[in-house]
């Protein structure tokens, strides 16, 4: 079942941009698919405020095509990447899946604007069965150290941040915000580790076959249910990598909310799924990760030569 599955962000061939539409339509015509996990997207949440047509473009477009292409060819099974970024600054915690939604930047209103062009898909043919998973702040990597994060650039993000840092790619880790109403002022997130993600996929794709006549367009968190504040996070990596994260504190990062974190029943109980790992777990693979390959994928190449 799950081998007829377009993967479309991991599989490196063929690769194609989701807006190309002839390479998306000779895909299809040579395999036959039953599902598609859509993970394909741009998320960087400073360049979607400075681009945001680019982000309107790549995201939305893309996604348009792909669920065009996925119905001229009777596939009708998807699993889509949405983002913890719809419950904006939520008024309270744990935030469920019936929390009100807000985009408070280009990036994020793409996630909320292909949650509801799903939720139409849906409504016009009920043939479409589609689960939406809202991800919380993943982190971590494959614990056998050969796959894990490597952004281009200056990472947006905490803790591929502090791996660089740890490094010694970059010399502080800057503290966004200091004065949150929060245990130690530190803004607190749902950290939640890749492989738990990835299973949390499976998990959904299971339910789109099992539950098929029950499934219209769901949506679940994937997340915890756990907050852990920068200065927790920070600590853990320390522990875990046995090196010091120099820290600069600095006022609040604009846009950024104070406190959130996943209600995770609805993805306990209906897809019977659940989190096992906790942050020593996600900082000792990102250590292993980073240690390993301090300059990500490029640096592998190059020591292999
Ligand atoms: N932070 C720092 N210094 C940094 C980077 C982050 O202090 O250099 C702090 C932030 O202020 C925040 C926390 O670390 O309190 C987490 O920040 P991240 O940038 O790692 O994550 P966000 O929660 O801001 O956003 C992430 C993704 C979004 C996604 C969202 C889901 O970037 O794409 O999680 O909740 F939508």
């Amino acid at each position: 079942m799950l081998c007829r599955l377009l993967c479309l962000c991991l599989c490196p061939d063929p690769q194609v941009d989701l807006r190309d539409r002839h390479a998306l339509v000779d895909i299809f015509s040579s395999h036959r698919f039953e599902a598609v996990i859509h993970f394909a997207g741009l998320k960087a949440v400073g360049e979607s405020v400075h681009k945001p047509l680019l982000y309107y473009d790549n995201n939305l477009v893309g996604t348009i095509t792909l669920l065009e292409v996925m119905a001229a060819n009777g596939c009708k099974k998807l699993v889509f990447s949405s983002s913890a970024t719809v419950y904006g600054w939520p008024k309270e915690v744990p935030c469920t899946e019936e929390f009100p939604l807000c985009a408070t930047n280009p990036y994020g209103r793409t996630k909320l604007v292909i949650e509801d062009i799903c939720r139409d898909v849906h409504r016009s043919d009920p043939d479409w069965k589609i689960i939406l998973l809202r991800y919380f702040n993943p982190v971590g990597a494959h614990p056998s150290g050969y796959i894990g994060e490597d952004p281009c650039g200056v990472p947006n993000n905490l803790m591929p941040y502090v791996q660089q840092v740890a490094v010694g790619r970059l010399p502080h880790l800057t503290v966004y915000g200091t004065d949150y109403s929060t245990k130690d002022g530190t803004g607190v997130r749902d950290y939640i580790h890749v492989v738990d993600l990835a299973d949390g996929h499976i998990a959904a794709l299971r339910k789109l076959y099992e539950d098929s006549d029950k499934i219209g367009c769901e949506v679940y968190n994937l997340g915890t249910g756990k907050g852990t504040s920068v200065l927790e996070m920070v600590a853990a990596f320390e522990k875990a990598s046995g090196k010091k994260i120099p820290l600069v504190f600095a006022g609040r990062r604009p846009g950024d909310a104070e406190i959130v974190y996943a209600a995770t029943a609805k993805a306990e109980k209906e897809l019977k799924w659940k989190a096992k790992y906790g942050i020593e777990e996600m900082c000792r693979d990102l250590w292993n990760w980073a240690s390993k390959n301090p300059y990500g994928y490029a640096g592998s190449r190059d020591n292999s030569k």
